[in-house]
């Protein structure tokens, strides 16, 4: 946790024309500078920066922050990760929140596994510029592939000699530890090194530190895998990696599209032709880790496939995971016998993204098609791949999207539309049940209360499973009607017993204190009225409880109270007669309120606060005109920077309050 005044240290240092001068050209005019956006495709300037003013907006898309927000737009950075980063730059200490012992060894645990990795990554890039046997064999090997000095630079490509123990007695005479050597896999249970006669391949994580490696067998003739990876460890999860996305996420942004393919010698000859928005899986099936961090720089994402790969099929399936990410799934087929790499050196940068353009196909058809070839005439098979295919286009999120596939595919496979939206319906369905049966298992695991003994004789559905009372009561299915309905809970159950008993503060006192600023905010009416009401009664000095509610003249207000007091999960009436029972199942009312309270208070202080930041966030862009708008923006981007930092605080402490 970065301290409050130090954040106003780096806000205040931050040279917006400094910042964003990093990635924009900016000319001057007037008192401002102007640039290309990089938020948007524009090819006259609207970008506007003021230097006075420590801010940027665009006039075309309406973009606008200050330093710090620029770099959470532009580089994806968390609220915290572009403090920090603006913190190094200005020189700026950042005193951290005072980590426990056992943080502070993980984080020295990580930090050592880095350092051994770069020194390994090191020790691999010196072999091949400064050896002898490096240079004829690594060097040269990379220069026959047409890799430039600057390339393999870039992607910290080395080489390792064929000797047993090269790298693990440098590693030792540097005083790293053996057992650090062999977590990274970099040295054997012999204490022999894991690589040995082969180029080398960083792997990076996403802020571009050495996290594994692969190594490449130089000779095709000697039998062994082509290429070995480093085993996975504390830094380095295969499911959660894509080669070159450290290098790639600027370009995925901008073009707003990823490249998939399968080998790193793929990503390294693309980037090399000028084509930087790619990625590779490394030859593993694409996880759903992975897809999402495609997503956060763009929801569009095209597989590329070698000509002659005979795994299309295999891959087809996977590709499932990716629609329901909702991502838009493109496929290029490469010509025969090519594969990116080699592909792009034939014919160039240009040419390639032009093959792409013309022969990328969308995923449900391109599917379709190739079923279709493969089934021709056998009537079971086709049934078999129509229902592949629906239920491929079920997994999409996007009912608007699913339709428009469903008309395309019953055209192409001449088969009512009907039938398929049927079978379409049919999966959604089964999904949706099968979710929820895993819900209720994962529910019936926890434990709760004793169900009969607590579920009136009003509620229906007795003998079902009852999901708790949190998913039970309807909202007004509004954003963040939870979260006003957890306070009104509280409120109308525990509201008058003791928060804190060395201070004598009750519950209620203790919720409409902290929320009395937002105390007109509520979203929800009938919400809203049980706030005011408690809220007025808090004021006058007025003592309340549960009755007030279950008896209160409005009609719907006790209503809600009933349909709480009822609700199996709560402190309904007697439950002092049920404690025996409680005990075994569920902690007694009066130790679980209080962290219960206090979880409500901040969910809901953090769902008010973020709409507040959305609200002005709108706001900010929907200021259109130039100059004389400045003095409004600055105050609304003043605020926004304050409710990001509230926003912030909120979360941390949210995930310190453990129920
Ligand atoms: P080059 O032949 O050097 O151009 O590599 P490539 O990337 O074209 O190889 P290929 O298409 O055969 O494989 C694609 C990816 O799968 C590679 O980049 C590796 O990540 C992975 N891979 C291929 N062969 C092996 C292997 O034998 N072992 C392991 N662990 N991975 C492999
Ligand atoms: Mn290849």
């Amino acid at each position: 946790m970065i301290p409050p005044d130090t954040v106003q240290k780096i806000i205040a240092a931050a040279r917006i024309e400094e910042v964003i001068g990093d990635f924009v050209d900016l000319r001057k005019r007037g008192s401002n500078r102007i640039g290309l956006c990089p938020f948007h495709n524009e090819k006259t300037p609207s970008f506007v920066v003021s230097p006075a003013k420590n801010i940027y907006k665009c006039f075309g898309c309406g973009k606008a922050g200050d330093p710090v927000k620029f770099l959470m737009e532009h580089e994806h950075f968390s609220y915290p990760e572009a403090l920090r980063n603006l913190a190094a730059r200005y020189n700026i200490h950042v005193e951290e929140r005072k980590l426990t012992a056992e943080e502070v060894e993980a984080r020295h645990f990580e930090d050592s596994l880095f350092l051994v990795n770069e020194t390994a990554s090191q020790f691999f890039q010196d072999q091949l510029f400064n050896t002898d046997i490096g240079k004829s064999a690594g060097l040269s090997y990379f220069k026959g592939r047409g890799y430039s000095e600057e390339i393999i630079k870039k992607f910290n490509l080395g080489f390792v000699p064929d000797i047993q123990d090269k790298f693990t007695s440098f590693a030792l005479s540097k005083g790293y530890k053996l057992d650090l050597l062999q977590k990274l896999g970099l040295t054997n249970k012999y204490k022999k090194d894991f690589f040995k006669d082969k180029v080398m391949f960083t792997i990076h994580n996403l802020s571009g530190k050495p996290i594994a490696f692969a190594g490449r067998k130089l000779n095709e003739q000697k039998s062994g895998p082509k290429y070995v990876n480093s085993p996975e460890n504390p830094v380095y999860f295969k499911s959660k990696t894509l080669y070159g996305l450290n290098f790639a996420r600027k370009d995925i942004s901008k073009k707003d599209v990823c490249y998939l393919v399968e080998g790193y010698t793929d990503v390294i000859s693309l980037h090399q032709a000028g084509i930087e928005n790619v990625v590779a899986s490394s030859g593993t099936s694409l996880t759903v880790e992975q897809i999402g961090l495609v997503k956060r720089y763009s929801p569009n994402l095209t597989l590329l496939f070698d000509g002659d790969n005979a795994g299309v099929k295999a891959a087809l399936r996977g590709i499932d995971l990716v629609l329901e990410q909702d991502m838009n799934v493109k496929l290029v087929m490469l010509p025969e016998n090519e594969d990116p790499d080699s592909f792009v050196k034939k014919v160039g940068g240009d040419a390639f993204e032009d093959y792409l353009q013309t022969n990328a196909q969308d995923f449900i058809y391109f599917k379709t098609k190739l079923l279709k070839e493969e089934a021709k005439q056998d009537p079971i098979k086709k049934v078999e791949l129509i229902k592949d295919i629906v239920r491929s286009i079920s997994k999409i999120p996007d009912p608007l999207k699913r339709s428009v596939y469903i008309k395309e595919v019953s055209a192409v496979m001449s088969m009512e539309e009907e039938l398929l939206l049927d079978q379409m319906n049919s999966f959604i369905k089964s999904d949706i049940s099968n979710l929820r049966k895993r819900k209720q298992r994962e529910e019936s695991r926890r434990p709760g209360p004793v169900k009969d003994d607590i579920v009136g004789p009003s509620s229906e559905g007795q003998g079902l499973q009852k999901p708790s009372v949190n998913t039970n009561l309807k909202t007004s299915g509004h954003k963040g009607a939870y979260q006003e309905r957890d306070i009104i809970r509280i409120l109308i159950l525990a509201g008058d017993f003791i928060f804190d008993e060395d201070e004598q503060v009750k519950v209620s006192e203790f919720i409409l204190s902290n929320i009395e600023d937002v105390i007109n905010d509520f979203d929800d009416p009938l919400y809203s009225k049980v706030a005011k009401l408690c809220y007025n009664k808090f004021i006058n000095g007025e003592d309340f409880d549960t009755s007030f509610f279950v008896n209160n003249e409005d009609e719907s207000v006790s209503k809600l109270a009933f349909d709480l007091v009822q609700s199996p999960f709560e402190y309904s009436e007697g439950w002092a007669d049920r404690w025996q029972i409680y005990l075994q199942t569920q902690k007694m009312p009066d130790e679980n309120f209080q962290p219960d309270s206090l979880q409500a208070l901040l969910r809901f202080k953090l769902h008010k606060v973020s709409q507040m930041c959305e609200k002005n966030q709108s706001r900010i862009e929907q200021l259109t005109s130039a100059e004389d708008e400045l003095d409004i923006l600055i105050k609304l981007l003043k605020v926004q920077s304050k409710l990001n930092q509230m926003k912030k605080e909120l979360a941390e402490q949210l995930g310190t309050v453990i129920l």
